[in-house]
């Protein structure tokens, strides 16, 4: 199987697109990739471009309508019209639909990985994990369809019953970021449209190829017209669309803290329902009791994923001073042998930064803490050529209030905080007002239910470095966001609970 997805629309004198064959130009051909938007069930080319490059070789790797306000309005109009007869048809019809997408995902799972690869940098192996972890969020919600149950409540008088509805919010604008290109958006869009809700996506400008390949497996699996649509664009006029627009009932962003408080407060202008996935700080904690493999194993699995560039990954990473040194070489020699490189041109483990930014930022993470007294193990340093590469990193000793350990690094940077007590790492790992997720290491059981209770954080690894699965909900707590993502409470974010009181 083939993506569909090229226009033969080409602007201002790109080459032509590849007629019927696979949408991953670019890749196979000398031509540019470009694809149009996609509203209302067919697409819709822009009268202005954005460029999408590749961050391994800086290339523009091609083109993008920019929409604007005005296509973000058709896109919501496109949805508000779609949703009487979506929200209309059985929960068992929706579910068959979203099967036949998620069987067309997987389907095209190696085109949409190298397609994803392209555009965002990380290796194909972990390309092709995030479709399938992208598609499981599909599976999951076409089963978790047929399950939206309300309730029956004894009634407050003789003569009363009480019923609980369960009925799809509406419109739903889902904002999603680049670092997922795929997962970020089947995390949404699969629950909303089981619910029964239409969905306008505004994916990332850095990376919107995924997301409008997955829209067209969608349509081909037989979504209705104006069910799933993508608005592509620079954020602002789009952002002010669906923030604004009384025809959204709801608004889920994922992305950096900063963003999402202003997307918020603009919602409120409405009152929308609002869900956010924001920026993390996740402390790691490895105790002296430790089993010191599985420690390495999974601090390697949760900072060095994605080239650090998750919301879960380990941000400060707390070790006891027992088996401080002996982590601190085991992951320093483990990070010195990761091969970073273009995921499309042979084996790789860790791919670029996304963009010169995120880049800036790692390089200033590190300068930082060396400033502060930490000593480099190994990396710290820029690799050479176009790409947006950085070493995998790791530094011991840094002091914990180095701006590593304040902001999220959001890159190949391991920076090692030593402690001594379980109250002194507690208040450490809570002092920040992030509250995302947090890794334990300890093989004491009681220790682990301390800990797993005292985090201030929505979630707990505990003697792991990987935690995310669509069975289980994902989210966080203080500023890093609001509501769930995945699981049967992903669900309940885009259902409304209706009370409907009976006298009988
Ligand atoms: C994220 O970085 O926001 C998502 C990471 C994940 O789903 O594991």
């Amino acid at each position: 199987m083939t993506l569909p997805g090229t226009t033969s629309d080409a602007p201002d004198g790109l080459p032509a697109a590849q007629a019927g064959g696979p949408s991953v130009p670019g890749l196979s051909d000398p031509g540019l990739l470009r694809q149009a938007a996609w509203i209302g069930g067919v697409e819709r080319p822009g009268k202005a471009w954005i460029e999408v490059r590749n961050p391994a070789s800086g290339q523009v790797l091609g083109r993008v309508p920019d929409l604007g306000a005005e296509g973000a309005l058709a896109a919501v109009a496109a949805a508000r019209e779609a949703l009487p007869a979506w929200r209309g048809r059985t929960a068992k019809e929706r579910a068959v639909l979203l099967r036949g997408w998620f069987e067309r995902v997987m389907t095209a799972r190696s085109d949409l990985a190298r397609l994803l690869t392209a555009e965002q940098g990380k290796p194909l192996a972990e390309a092709e994990g995030e479709i399938a972890y992208a598609a499981a969020f599909i599976e999951w919600f076409a089963e978790e369809a047929r399950r939206a149950y309300g309730d029956v409540i004894p009634g407050h008088q003789a003569d009363k019953r009480l019923l609980v509805l369960k009925q799809a919010v509406g419109v739903v604008a889902a904002v999603t970021p680049w670092n997922f290109p795929a997962a970020m958006v089947t995390r949404k869009v699969a629950p909303a449209l089981a619910a029964g809700c239409t969905v306008v996506l505004k994916p990332s400008e850095l990376t919107p190829f995924t997301a409008l390949a997955l829209a067209r497996l969608g349509a081909e699996a037989g979504l209705p017209a104006g069910v799933f649509n993508v608005v592509t664009g620079a954020p602002e006029p789009i952002g002010e669309v669906l923030t604004g627009s009384p025809d959204v009932a709801k608004f889920t962003f994922t992305g950096s803290t900063a963003v999402g408080k202003r997307l918020a407060a603009a919602c409120m202008g409405t009152v929308k329902r609002v869900s956010l996935e924001l920026g993390g700080n996740a402390p790691f904690i490895v105790f002296d009791d430790a089993d010191l493999e599985a420690a390495v194993d999974g601090v390697m699995a949760s900072k060095f994923r994605n080239t650090g560039q998750t919301c879960v990954c380990a941000n400060r990473i707390y070790v006891q001073s027992g088996i401080y040194e002996a982590f601190a070489s085991a992951i320093a020699a483990r990070a010195a042998a990761l091969r970073p490189g273009d995921g499309l041109a042979g084996p790789t483990d860790q791919g670029p930064l996304i963009n010169a930014a995120a880049l800036a930022k790692v390089e200033r993470h590190v300068a930082d803490a060396l400033e502060g007294g930490a000593r480099v193990l190994t990396g710290a340093r820029r690799l050479p050529g176009e790409g947006l590469f950085y070493a995998p990193t790791v530094l011991a000793d840094v002091p914990s209030g180095a701006l590593i350990n304040r902001e999220e690094t959001f890159g190949p940077v391991a920076g090692l905080v030593r402690f001594t007590s379980e109250a002194e790492v507690l208040a450490l790992a809570n002092a920040s007002r992030a509250g995302l997720a947090a890794y334990v290491f300890t093989r004491d059981g009681a220790r682990t239910w301390r800990m797993s209770e005292g985090l201030e954080t929505g979630m707990v690894g505990v003697n792991t470095g990987l935690i995310s699965t669509e069975v289980a909900p994902f989210g966080g707590v203080k500023e890093s966001g609001l509501g769930r993502e995945g699981s049967r409470y992903g669900l309940e974010e885009y259902l409304e609970t209706k009370m409907v009181c009976l006298s009988v």
